[in-house]
């Protein structure tokens, strides 16, 4: 049952289905400590082989995932490169300098997208006085970029350029589904230009729990190290595995249907006056707009749409994001797209 309440706050907010649970409730399981839970095996390797990377590990959170990678590959006092509005840098609660004493240096993307002229000088020199440059991250799909695909040529160029520049790379693809479907590029293709990739289950997927990670054995061997450290050893963690693996079965090409429903809902925001589609194009799950100051704040938006029966994020003071996903159907999207039609003529001016 859907609660009447149509939440596009994130795609993280999806409840197993009843053939999911049946899955979970059926998984064989023993203590993944001692590397024997036969579901967490399974999972690994189905998600090397899909990456087309020598192992995988399975950890509980994307933000686990990445900040494993980056102190996986670096030493306190190194620097990485990345995209100034990812989700590495900025919704990791500092966990790079935290965690691994590195420094993040940003550049500003085209909606989360570089391309490599706006790297080629990033490199600090190998002097006493600097930070090391190590390594570059790059998030596909680009959360805040608003769902953007990363083009693969853009990521080809990078990593050309960072190989001849002994730097190493990390794809953030909590999404790299949803970039797979909307363009039909298999994932290992994204990843084979990439020393290391994450990549979440409980987004997009559906899966109550978990992400991996994904790379060459050895650094897959140094990462379950570092996994223990941060305390993300689970013991009959093929509960959670066994809900990853159903979604990989079962949810990747339905995200196809995610990314039309936000079309129906981007154009109910083209629609409604003192609303801005920002990026003005939807390619995948995601739809963020701006919202005029004349028609209020993005909180007074959201107060209203919620009066309706539609939540949705706010990810700055006239920014909102509505995220389509696995528990949003087509009649619930274009129920969404009818609210924001009428509901916001409504809207309590600021004051
Ligand atoms: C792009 C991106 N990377 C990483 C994460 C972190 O995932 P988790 O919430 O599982 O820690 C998120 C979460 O929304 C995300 O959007």
């Amino acid at each position: 049952m859907h609660d009447p309440v149509i939440d596009l706050r994130s795609d993280t907010v999806t409840r197993p289905t009843p053939a999911m649970r049946a899955a979970i409730q059926a998984a064989e399981v023993g203590d993944d400590v001692f590397g024997e839970d036969s579901t967490v095996n399974q999972l690994q390797e189905k998600v090397a082989a899909l990456l087309g990377k020598e192992a995988a590990l399975f950890v509980p959170s994307g933000t686990m995932s990445n900040q494993i990678c980056v102190k996986a590959h670096t030493q306190p006092g190194d620097e990485m490169l990345c995209e100034a509005s990812c989700h590495i840098y900025v919704n990791e609660a500092g966990a790079p300098a935290a965690l691994s004493g590195v420094t993040c240096r940003t550049i500003e993307g085209d909606y989360g997208i570089l391309d490599v002229s706006q790297l080629e000088d990033k490199i600090r020199p190998d002097n006493d006085h600097q930070v090391r440059t190590r390594l570059v991250a790059l998030e596909n799909t680009h959360n805040r970029g608003g769902g953007r695909v990363y083009p693969l040529e853009k990521i080809a160029d990078i990593n050309s350029w960072a190989r001849r520049h002994g730097l190493i790379m990390h794809l953030d693809g909590a999404r790299l589904w949803n970039a797979m479907v909307a363009t039909g590029i298999p994932a290992s293709e994204w990843a084979r230009h990439f020393d290391s990739v994450s990549v979440c289950f409980s987004k997009g997927l559906g899966a109550p729990i978990g992400s991996a990670l994904a790379g060459s054995r050895e650094f897959v061997t140094r990462g379950k190290r570092i996994r223990k450290m941060l305390g993300g050893g689970m013991r009959q963690a093929g509960m959670a595995a066994a809900g990853a693996l159903f979604a990989l079965e079962h949810h990747v090409d339905r995200l196809a249907d995610d990314h039309q429903h936000a079309q129906i809902i981007a154009q109910a925001v083209a629609d409604t006056p003192g609303l801005l589609l920002d990026p003005p194009d939807v390619e995948t799950n995601l739809v963020f707009f701006e919202v005029d100051p004349d028609l209020g704040s993005s909180k007074e938006v959201a107060a209203t749409l919620k009066k309706h029966g539609l939540l949705v994020q706010l990810p700055g003071p006239q920014t909102v994001r509505a995220c389509t996903h696995l528990d949003i159907s087509k009649v619930q999207a274009e129920r969404a797209a009818e609210i924001i039609r009428h509901a916001l003529r409504h809207v309590v001016p600021a004051q």
